[in-house]
C-alpha cells in the first residue's frame, strides 16, 4: 500500500522514475513511516520541522569496503542489524556502498519505522573520483551512477543527506587537486535534485582526518557562488582517544569552525587508542559543541580487521550478531547523553567562506570549477535512467570528461523553486541565539543570497 502511495507521489514529479515494487519474497510490513519528518538544513544546523536535529549515528558497512555489498538491498541483513541499531539508540546510519539498481523499500521502510535516518554515499569504489586522476574520472558515466543513486534514495523520507565524496582528498598534497572535481560533483548533485523537482536533501562532502588541509578544504567547499557551495560539511575525526574536550583538541575544532556558516558534523569518530568509553558523545551533545556541530557518526558497527566495530557478524547472512564490549559502552553513552533540548545555540544565518589560496598544503590555484561533462547535461532534464549497480564496468576511465571551466552560477537549478524550501520548518522558531563570530583560521564572508529564509 505504502509503496503504491510512494509511486503515485513520485509519478507526479517525475515520469521517468522507475517505480519500486516489492518483490514477492519481501512482503511489505505494516509501518508508520509517514510520521517520520524529513530533515532539512538551515543556518548552521539541521532540523526536523522546528526541532533541531543532531546526527546521533553509526557508520554501517558490514563486510567492509572490499565486500562491495549493499546492506540495504538485503532484508535479512538489514532487519537483523536494525534490531541492534534500536538497542544502541542511534537515529542515523551512514551507508558507504549502495546498489542503485536494487530495490531498497524493505530496508528503508524498516529503518523509518525504527526512527532511523540514512546518509548515503553517492559514489562507490567503481563509480568515483580518482584522487590522482580527477579530470579523467569526473565524467558522464560517473555522474550517471551518482544521479541514479539520488533517484533511488531520494524518494524515502528518511534519507537525511548524500555524501558527494568520501576521503577523496587525503594526506598526499597532490590529492588536493581533486577537490575541484569533488566540488563540481556536489554542485551537479544539488542542481540535479533541484532540476528534477526533488525534495532538497542536503548534499556535502565527507573529509578524511587530515589536519594539514582540513580548514582549507572546509573553506573551499563553502566558498563561491551559491550553486557551488555545499549544504553541509562533514569530516572524520580520530583524535579523542579516551581523553577530553581540551586534550583531544576538540575545543580548537569548535573555535576554528565557529562562524563557518553551514552545518558540520563528524562523519566518522571513535578513536580506539587508549580504550574507548565514547566520551565523544557527551562532548558532541554538550553546549560546548552544539553551537557549531550537529553530532556525528561513530565508526563503526561491524567488527572488521581494523578493530573499530562493535558487533561481530559470523557470516554475512548470519541471523544473529555478537555484541562486543564496545556495544554496551556505546549504547550507555547514547542513553546517558541524549540530544539537548532547545536550539543548541545555532547560528541562523548562512555564510560562505573565502576560497583558500594556493600554498604548500593546498595546490588548487583557481576558484573556477570544471564544467559538467556535456554528456551529463541531458540527465538534468531527462533523468539519469537505470543505475549501473555494483557490477558495472566502473567509470574512472570511461571517457566523456569535462571540457573547460564552468562560469560561477551556471550550476543553479533551472526548475521552479519547490514548495518544500529548506528553511520552511524553522519559520516558527523563537528568539535566535547568534554565536559570536570567532575567527581563527577561516575567513568568513557574509552572503546576502537568500539561502536562509528566516
Ligand atoms: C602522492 O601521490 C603521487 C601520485 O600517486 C605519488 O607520485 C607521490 O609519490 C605521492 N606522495 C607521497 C608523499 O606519498
Amino acid at each position: 500500500m505504502k509503496s503504491f502511495a510512494f509511486a503515485s507521489a513520485l509519478a507526479a514529479i517525475s515520469s521517468s522514475l522507475v517505480t519500486a515494487t516489492p518483490t514477492p519474497t519481501d512482503p511489505e510490513q505494516p509501518h508508520k513511516r509517514a510520521t517520520l519528518p524529513t530533515v532539512t538544513a538551515s543556518g548552521n544546523a539541521f532540523w526536523t520541522g522546528s526541532t533541531r536535529f543532531y546526527v546521533r549515528g553509526i557508520d554501517y558497512q558490514p563486510g567492509g569496503s572490499s565486500a562491495m555489498a549493499d546492506p540495504l538491498a538485503d532484508s535479512t541483513i538489514c532487519q537483523r542489524d536494525i534490531a541492534e541499531f534500536k538497542k544502541l539508540g542511534v537515529n542515523t546510519i551512514r551507508v558507504y556502498i549502495t546498489d542503485n539498481s536494487a530495490n531498497h523499500d524493505t530496508c528503508m521502510n524498516a529503518l523509518a519505522d525504527a526512527g532511523i535516518y540514512v546518509i548515503i554515499d553517492a559514489n562507490n569504489p567503481l563509480y568515483s573520483i580518482n584522487r590522482f586522476e580527477p579530470a579523467a574520472s569526473y565524467n558522464t558515466a560517473y555522474l550517471q551512477s551518482v544521479f541514479a543513486t539520488i533517484d533511488e534514495f531520494i524518494k524515502y523520507p528518511n534519507t537525511m543527506a548524500f555524501f558527494s565524496g568520501n576521503e577523496v582528498i587525503n594526506d598526499n598534497v597532490t590529492s588536493t587537486l581533486s577537490a575541484r572535481y569533488v566540488k563540481a560533483t556536489t554542485r551537479d548533485m544539488r542542481q540535479y535534485i533541484g532540476n528534477r523537482g526533488y525534495r532538497k536533501v542536503p548534499v556535502g562532502y565527507s573529509a578524511a582526518d587530515v589536519s594539514q588541509n582540513r580548514i582549507q578544504l572546509a573553506s573551499y567547499m563553502n566558498c563561491g557562488t551559491d550553486d557551488e557551495r555545499s549544504d553541509f560539511f562533514a569530516f572524520n575525526d580520530y583524535s579523542w582517544c579516551n581523553t577530553n574536550f581540551v586534550q583531544s583538541g576538540w575545543d580548537q575544532k569548535v573555535k576554528s569552525f565557529t562562524g563557518y556558516g553551514i552545518p558540520i558534523f563528524l562523519s566518522e569518530y571513535g578513536c580506539i587508542t587508549n580504550g574507548r568509553d565514547f566520551g565523544e558523545v557527551q562532548a558532541l551533545m554538550s553546549s560546548e559543541m552544539t553551537g557549531v556541530y550537529s553530532g556525528g557518526l561513530m565508526y563503526e558497527y561491524a567488527l572488521e580487521a581494523n578493530n573499530f566495530g562493535i558487533v561481530k557478524i559470523p557470516s554475512p547472512q548470519a541471523s544473529t550478531v555478537q555484541e562486543e564490549a564496545g556495544f554496551t559502552k556505546f549504547a550507555s553513552a547514547m542513553s546517558a547523553y541524549p540530544a539537548p533540548t532547545g536550539n543548541g545555540g545555532f547560528t541562523s544565518t548562512t555564510n560562505s567562506a573565502a576560497c583558500p589560496t594556493k600554498d604548500a598544503n593546498w595546490l588548487v590555484d583557481s576558484t573556477l570549477l570544471p564544467a559538467i561533462p556535456d554528456g551529463a547535461k541531458a540527465f538534468m532534464t531527462a533523468g539519469a535512467g537505470t543505475g549501473p549497480g555494483l557490477k558495472g564496468d566502473g567509470s574512472q576511465n570511461a571517457g566523456g570528461t569535462s571540457t573547460g571551466d564552468a562560469s560561477p552560477g551556471s550550476g543553479t537549478s533551472t526548475a521552479a523553486p519547490s514548495s518544500s524550501k529548506n528553511a520552511a520548518g524553522v519559520t516558527k522558531m523563537g528568539p535566535i541565539e547568534k554565536a559570536p563570530l570567532i575567527i581563527t583560521g577561516l575567513v568568513f564572508v557574509l552572503t546576502l543570497t537568500g539561502t536562509m529564509l528566516l
